[in-house]
């Protein structure tokens, strides 16, 4: 029989508040904030589905409730869904374990705030040449101390994990980045209904058990998207084609997509690229430029002008506002002549 070429099965890690992009997340997972309008995982279940994997299940520990509800089974994403909640965070690894009854075979794992286009097919290639029981991903960043590093030898074999390391002790460039192949048998390495993590309990487990643990870099694209620039950045990214989303097709360069129903005065300049969901009212001499995303509902008063924005559902931007690199939460209120730059407006709660 012919082996496949990806992994049947990935898991998708799904907790925590997502401390940075707070107030941002107040009431909403992480994953479900909206790029470009459309929740960031189901993103990365369309990438997961073009890699060739249409088994995902989903490891919840925050406002699983709220998950389960949009994505259901998965057919509206042409996928199968399962779940595996827990009932307090178990941790990265733990939360692997929660859905061990799962995974009989060679399987992915992903953090759910992952953006990539790392080749699967290729890491899986490697993972096999190897004769892995682990493979971590490894991307290249500037200043790794807000993530994991991993030291690796010359073939490629991880030598050392350094989590969050202090700006004088940084030993490479190259980090976790939040993407492994995994063999089933080491899930009998991680305690069940325990907290456990990857990043320093399982992985470094397995490098003093003499288990081979590999590294398999690439320089594609890669984005954590847990803080608000980061956030911001995917989503003009990809509107601005820097990178491409296997959810949306169509985009081209500066393009401006309006829903039907939208209304736009017209003394109104827009320069693309931008998304103008349903319902987004434009006023007199408002000025965009893009990338600059509205959800549902927006309405723009007179005269102000948007630039590198996301808006969520309902936003209102006052007369005269000038706003600049901004994330703007649902229903919230921007008032008139304000001047933002920079700035994250949290969701107004209902
Ligand atoms: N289900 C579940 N349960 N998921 C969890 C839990 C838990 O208890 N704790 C964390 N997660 C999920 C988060 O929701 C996220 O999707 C992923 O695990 C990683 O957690 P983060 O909180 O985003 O970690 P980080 O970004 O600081 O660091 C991790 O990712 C970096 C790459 O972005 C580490 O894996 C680093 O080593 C890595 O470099
Ligand atoms: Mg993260």
């Amino acid at each position: 029989m012919r082996s496949s070429a990806v992994p049947q099965k990935a898991v998708i890690l799904v907790g925590g508040e997502g401390t940075r992009l707070r107030p941002l997340t107040n009431g909403i997972p992480k994953p479900m904030m909206p790029v470009l309008n459309r929740p960031f995982l189901e993103h990365t279940i369309a990438y997961l589905r073009q890699c060739g994997i249409d088994f995902t299940i989903l490891a919840l520990s925050y406002l699983p409730e709220v998950i389960q509800a949009h994505f259901g089974d998965g057919s509206k994403l042409g996928v199968q869904l399962a779940y595996a909640v827990e009932h307090s965070p178990l941790g990265t690894a733990g939360a692997v374990k929660n859905a061990e009854r799962y995974l009989d075979s060679t399987f992915v794992v992903l953090n759910g705030d992952i953006f990539t286009n790392l080749d699967l097919a290729d890491m899986f290639a490697f993972h096999r040449r190897k004769g892995a029981k682990a493979t971590i991903a490894l991307t290249y960043v500037d200043n790794p101390c807000a993530f994991g590093v991993v030291e690796t030898d010359d073939v490629g074999r991880v030598r050392r994990f350094v989590e969050k390391p202090k700006p004088d002790q940084v030993p490479s460039n190259w980090i976790n980045a939040g993407i492994y192949i995994l063999e089933p048998e080491t899930l009998e390495h991680v305690p069940a209904d325990r907290h456990y993590m990857f990043e320093n309990g399982l992985f470094p487990l397995l490098l003093e058990l003499g288990e081979p643990v590999y590294g398999y870099r690439f320089r594609g694209y890669w984005l954590d998207m847990g803080t608000p620039e980061k956030y911001l950045c995917l989503n003009c990214d990809l509107l601005s084609l820097k990178e491409k989303s296997a959810l949306i097709s169509g985009l081209s360069k500066d393009g401006i997509y309006c829903d039907g129903d939208v209304t736009i005065h017209p003394s109104a300049q827009i320069v693309g690229p931008a998304i103008i969901a349903s319902r987004c009212q434009i006023g007199r001499k408002v000025h965009i430029k893009g990338p600059v995303v509205m959800g549902p509902g927006c309405s723009i008063a007179d005269e102000a002008s948007l630039e590198e924005v996301v808006l969520w559902r309902g936003v209102n931007i006052g007369a005269g506002a000038i706003l600049k690199q901004c994330v703007i939460g649902d229903e919230a209120e921007v008032e008139a002549r304000a001047q933002l730059i920079n700035r994250v407006l949290p969701p107004r709660l209902s």
